[in-house]
């Protein structure tokens, strides 16, 4: 039984009310408009009077850019195919009437399954494929549903800072509150490389974020964009702070293949930590295939099931053939070798690009694992009289530098402090993230567009 602080939310106990609901509504939305609209017909504050988001202004000044084309290392989107034998499976679902039909809301048993065997040796003991895995639309859907299903209005979430953006949205759409602990970068971080196992948490500012309404934490590891991978004593501290305050730990481990240092799941520390985690998984960022929309969640019965009874609501099932494709390349990863391989040629990628740094003389930080690297830019000088549009001139100083590395060098990469509340962006203003899962000619026409660099430094 759920204690009453981690009751899923009245949402999903009325859940039949919501779907009559939102059947209701379903001709109203069919008559949207991209017109100016009146105040009668204003969007909800929860998707209007956004700033204009990172991406936007990245694509807008690739466009511009007069070195076209621009080396794109922004987005963590993979230049390249998954191999052979996960194609392969994809094709062959295509080709099966029920692999083209709806899934169980609750993901394809062959995927739950897959899913199951895949991660029970992780926690050292049978996870069942029917109570403990459900599968989402991609991680980000997971964990909508996650938030979704236990959040009420006024519940507090505790991120830390920088967070994977899309967090944000997600906690506020049921009305949840943030509260961001940041991260401490690497003292010595403008000067000298260093590992980003130095970014770090303050556990007593940890400890005084918790409130009596703080219902869930959200872990990222391996982190993007930071590319730290929690120890385990760090993992234990949070997880003992979670048990002794009753607090959900939803812990997003996307990257969860692509570890250079020793890696833990914090799920499988003890069994009063296993209770309250929601472990969430990625088929995208495993497989290479980011547009499948693949991800699942593990976790006790207890939890697993208000998200799928979310998901459910959201979008009721995910892609059939292209589940059945990742339970294939579950059920033959260890006979093609694919994890071993995925570690070493992503690991290769990061050493290959970061020569450029080493060259340059610029600081970055080491990943432990997932594939965006962070450098740190305080030694680039920007031009003072450089002619930065207004709502990049506006922006901390990563924007500016972002905009000119693509301007100038013809190299996309993201300002981290998108990924900052305004109050602690002032931490990574000098870094820019890269993502390093492109071809090795890729890496190495960007190494030497960056070279370009020498002369603002
Ligand atoms: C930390 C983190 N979590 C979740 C996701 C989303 O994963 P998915 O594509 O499976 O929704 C990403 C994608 O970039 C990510 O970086």
């Amino acid at each position: 039984m759920l204690l009453t602080k981690l009751q899923p939310c009245t949402l999903l106990r009325q859940h039949k009310q919501v779907l009559r609901l939102a059947l209701s509504q379903t001709s109203a939305r069919a008559y949207t408009t991209t017109m100016t609209l009146s105040q009668k017909l204003k969007p909800a504050a929860r998707v209007s009077g956004q700033k204009q988001d990172v991406w936007s202004i990245i694509n807008e000044a690739a466009a511009a850019s007069p070195k076209q084309p621009i080396v794109n290392m922004g987005q963590g989107f993979f230049g390249y195919n998954p191999p052979s034998f996960i194609i392969d499976a994809a094709k062959g679902a295509l080709d099966r009437v029920e692999c083209n039909q709806y899934s169980p809301t609750k993901g394809r048993p062959r995927l739950k399954k897959a899913i199951a065997d895949a991660y029970s040796p992780f926690w050292g003991k049978k996870i069942d494929p029917e109570t403990e895995v459900t599968i989402t639309t991609g991680a980000n859907e997971g964990m909508l549903s996650a938030f979704m299903a236990f959040i009420e209005p006024g519940d507090e979430v505790i991120i830390f800072e920088p967070f994977f953006d899309q967090y944000i949205s997600n906690i506020e759409m049921p009305g949840g509150k943030i509260v961001y602990v940041p991260m401490q970068p690497p003292a010595t971080g403008a000067t000298k490389t260093s590992s980003a196992a130095d970014w770090t948490i303050d556990f007593d500012q940890l400890e005084r974020a918790i409130t009596p309404k703080t219902k869930m934490i959200v872990l990222n590891t391996p982190h993007n964009p930071v590319g730290k991978v929690f120890s385990k004593e760090e993992l234990q501290k949070i997880g003992d702070l979670c048990v002794k305050n009753e607090i959900i730990i939803l812990s997003d481990e996307v990257y969860d293949r692509l570890f250079y240092v020793p890696f833990t799941r914090i799920g499988t520390l003890s069994p009063e930590i296993a209770r309250l985690t929601l472990t969430v998984g990625s088929a995208g960022k495993n497989f290479y295939a980011t547009g499948w929309r693949v991800g699942w969640l593990l976790g006790p019965a207890e939890l697993i099931k208000y998200v799928s009874a979310a998901h459910t609501r959201i979008c009721y099932s995910s892609v059939s053939p292209l589940q059945e494709a990742c339970a294939v390349a579950f059920e033959q990863a260890d006979a093609h070798n694919f994890w071993d391989d995925a570690v070493r040629e992503m690991k290769s990628k990061i050493d290959r690009f970061n020569e450029v740094w080493d060259e340059l003389g610029l600081p970055y930080s080491e990943p432990e694992g997932g594939y965006f690297v962070l450098v740190n830019m305080a030694k680039v000088k920007l031009p003072k009289d450089y002619p930065f549009p207004p709502h990049v001139a506006n922006r901390p100083r990563d924007f500016k530098l972002a905009w000119f590395l693509i301007q100038e060098v013809g190299v996309a990469a993201i300002p981290p402090t998108e990924f900052y509340t305004d109050e602690n962006a002032h931490l990574a203003e000098d870094y820019i993230r890269f993502a390093v899962c492109k071809e090795d000619s890729v890496l190495e026409d960007a190494k030497e567009r960056l070279r370009g660099l020498k002369k603002y430094m």
